[in-house]
């Protein structure tokens, strides 16, 4: 094969791949039917601040809420900010508190982990399994401790958890599970739905994720009261029915726009035929890519019905490869297939929990818990994180969303990067 695009020779793709986010005239429209209604806020100014439109049929908001929660399969939709938000409101609605410890994967955005802290609970981590990047339910049980009050699993990169150990181990220890599922919009785990499995499920729209609006976030659940307490949660602590000036909890105001919701309505008609394309995709690269020394696809367990594919990753192994990762990402990329290295390093490295920079070094982590938590050693508890960080690489899902020679000439930049393997260890490092 020809010289490699990263020492001068010509790249296997020139042209782009689909860009994200993807929209056309349904979402033109739906904007502008919303700036023109001038109703850009999900209800009239009423008495009953909870309440949709008066008259005027429903919003936006709940016309969405009640769309996405149809189409997962939950009884009740509640749409708010975005994905830290929405994982923020489910705990506090279902009862994690000041002091109360959270197990949390470390390899997942910062949001998993600081939402806890932001209700005055105690992130604690608990390492992945290496071929699925999601939560070890093995690690699981052994984290466990009087003080636990909840597991937030991540369907990461739309791969859905374990989820029958995570919820009989859960149910077993009484405990709370809120589905982090900012990546899983539309998987299914044994043909339910990720987010609708455990107490509460929670998603992000922003501007990355499978569907989106820029930014916003949404939690499900089937459980009434708790969709009645994030409900109140996310407006500012009121009460459906009661005096708008009347608070009753301590909230937040974590409400979308009825633009947002009015995109994402449209988002969600493609939904399903995306994520197909992604998971056919998938399912593909992964064939392809398997049989090269090094590269080690995530499993896919029997049990995912519908991957949605938010990330295409592998494990590459530099040693068995015979080229370095940052190598071999710097000349995929050169080579015209947008790629990375994922998390630089486990959430528990970062200095926020090193430094425990919460509270002006005051609760609720060092007063709350004897002895007091030391996050610097989660690395001797955590080497499949500290493994996953080394050797991730991912392609972003919009990768997925072109056609089957779009993912041959994945497959064929992948080879021709192997091809040139000798030439790397001769090369300055990158
Ligand atoms: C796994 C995970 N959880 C939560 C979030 C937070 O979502 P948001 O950015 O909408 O606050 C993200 C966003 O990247 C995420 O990837």
């Amino acid at each position: 094969m020809s010289q490699l695009a990263l020492f001068g020779g010509n790249p296997v793709r020139t042209k782009p791949f689909p860009s994200w986010p993807v929209f056309d005239a349904a979402e033109e429209r739906a904007v502008l039917e919303v700036l023109r209604s001038g109703k850009w806020w999900r209800n009239s100014q009423g008495e009953d601040g909870a309440q949709d439109h008066d008259g005027e049929g429903p919003s936006q908001t709940a016309q969405f809420q009640r769309a996405f929660a149809q189409s997962h399969g939950a009884r009740y939709g509640i749409a708010c900010a975005n994905g830290t938000a929405a994982l923020e409101v489910a705990m506090k609605a279902a009862g994690v508190g000041p002091g109360d410890e959270v197990l949390v994967p470390p390899y997942t955005f910062i949001a998993t982990a600081t939402a806890p802290l932001a209700i005055n609970a105690i992130p604690v981590f608990c390492d992945i399994e290496s071929d699925t990047f999601n939560l070890d339910p093995e690690r699981l049980e052994q984290a466990i401790t009087p003080r636990t009050k909840a597991v937030v699993p991540v369907h990461f990169g739309g791969l859905p958890a374990d989820m029958e150990r995570i919820n009989e181990i859960a149910a077993r220890r009484g405990l709370v599970v809120i589905e982090d599922a900012a990546h899983a919009h539309g998987a299914q785990w044994n043909g339910r739905f990720a987010g609708t499995i455990g107490t509460a499920g929670t998603f992000s729209f922003q501007i990355s994720k499978n569907m989106t609006a820029g930014e916003g976030g949404l939690i499900l659940t089937d459980d009434e009261a708790l969709a009645v307490r994030c409900e109140s949660l996310v407006w500012g602590g009121r009460e459906r029915g009661r005096p708008w000036y009347e608070h009753h909890r301590l909230g937040w105001n974590y409400r979308i726009t009825e633009f947002q919701a009015a995109i994402l309505l449209e988002q969600l008609k493609r939904l399903e035929e995306q994520n197909a394309r992604r998971m056919a995709n998938g399912i593909y690269l992964n064939q392809q890519l398997e049989a090269l020394p090094g590269i080690h696809p995530m499993r896919i367990p029997a049990w995912t019905t519908r991957h949605s594919f938010h990330l295409y990753a592998f494990r590459f192994r530099e040693e068995e490869a015979g080229i370095p990762r940052r190598d071999f990402a710097a000349a995929l990329a050169s080579e015209g297939i947008p790629c990375s290295t994922g998390y630089a390093h486990p959430l528990y490295r970062n200095p926020v929990f090193l430094n425990q920079e919460f509270y002006a070094g005051r609760c609720p982590v060092s007063c709350r818990r004897e002895p007091p938590i030391d996050y610097a050693a989660f690395r001797e508890h955590c080497p499949n994180t500290e493994l996953a960080c080394r050797e991730a690489i991912w392609v972003e899902h919009r990768v997925l969303l072109g056609d089957r020679a779009d993912m041959d000439d994945l497959v064929n930049a992948v080879r021709k990067v192997f091809e040139h393997r000798g030439e790397f260890s001769a090369t300055p490092a990158r």
